[in-house]
């Protein structure tokens, strides 16, 4: 069995298929998905589709990639749901410096709010960085180790980066790229985490693993991640699976 740990289920380009795409999971021996809001309106769907599905639970949060949706408000919503019995985590939030907005004081803004909100909430944060590395890390590291731990979600930087972030308690997850055939430097870091800390996701409906590469994505395509993983730490694909699933459970709770 595996868990997805990451996978925007509610999207437009899943939700439509949210049977199709369940049951493909099932088949796949998926048996929990963690689905991540990434404004207000994907966060509400995603503990829609939780309350109706028994094998999905919700996290809340604000991407950086949407911030026209912050309100002062928005911290408040945020905290009513944190309560609802099917979140599991704040999410996703972080930084992004290719695809966000050029105001990065407002991006590190609310992203320091929704994490002390995930410390205050005793939930995990589950973390998006892109070219933002030194910014995340020197974040994470002011508001100090969260009571619940986080994840470092779709993780590309270094394996010195992904060390910190573990000793803060930060799991390191991996999606689709690391299964590409030119990520040589991110199989060497997806090698160099210790298992004990090791998440698989999809991140879908983006990032499709090889042999899908480029094609829409769903959580039945996290056994592809794993077997990679499970490749390059050198592992049996079924014992790192099971070791990966209950990193998940602990984390999340479930
Ligand atoms: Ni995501």
């Amino acid at each position: 069995m595996l868990i997805d740990s990451h996978a925007h289920i509610q999207d437009p380009q899943l939700r439509p298929d949210l049977e199709g795409v369940l049951e493909r999971a099932h088949q796949a021996r998926v048996g929990a998905i963690v689905c991540p809001g990434y404004d207000l309106q994907s966060s509400s769907a995603a503990i829609e589709i939780a309350d109706q599905h028994p094998q999905v639970v919700a996290a809340v949060g604000i991407h950086p990639n949407y911030l026209e949706d912050w309100r002062p408000d928005s911290l408040v919503q945020l905290a009513d749901w944190a309560q609802h019995p099917r979140v599991v985590a704040l999410g996703e939030m972080g930084l992004d410096y290719v695809n966000g907005p050029r105001d990065k004081k407002l991006q590190q803004e609310v992203f320091i709010r929704q994490l002390e909100l995930a410390g205050k909430a005793g939930l995990p944060a589950i973390i998006h960085n892109r070219e933002s590395h030194a910014d995340v890390l020197k974040i994470v590291r002011e508001v100090g180790p969260l009571p619940r731990g986080g994840v470092m979600h779709c993780y590309s930087g270094s394996a010195e980066l992904a060390a910190e972030f573990i000793d803060l308690g930060y799991y390191i997850s991996f999606a689709g790229p690391v299964t590409f055939k030119n990520a040589r430097r991110l199989s060497q870091v997806a090698a160099a985490i210790s298992p004990e800390w090791l998440l698989c996701e999809t991140d879908s409906p983006y990032l499709s693993p090889e042999p899908f590469r480029g094609r829409r994505n769903e959580p039945a395509r996290v056994v592809f991640v794993a077997e990679r993983l499970a490749q390059l730490q050198n592992y049996p694909p079924e014992e790192l699976a099971s070791v990966m699933t209950a990193n998940a459970k602990k984390l999340f709770g479930i």
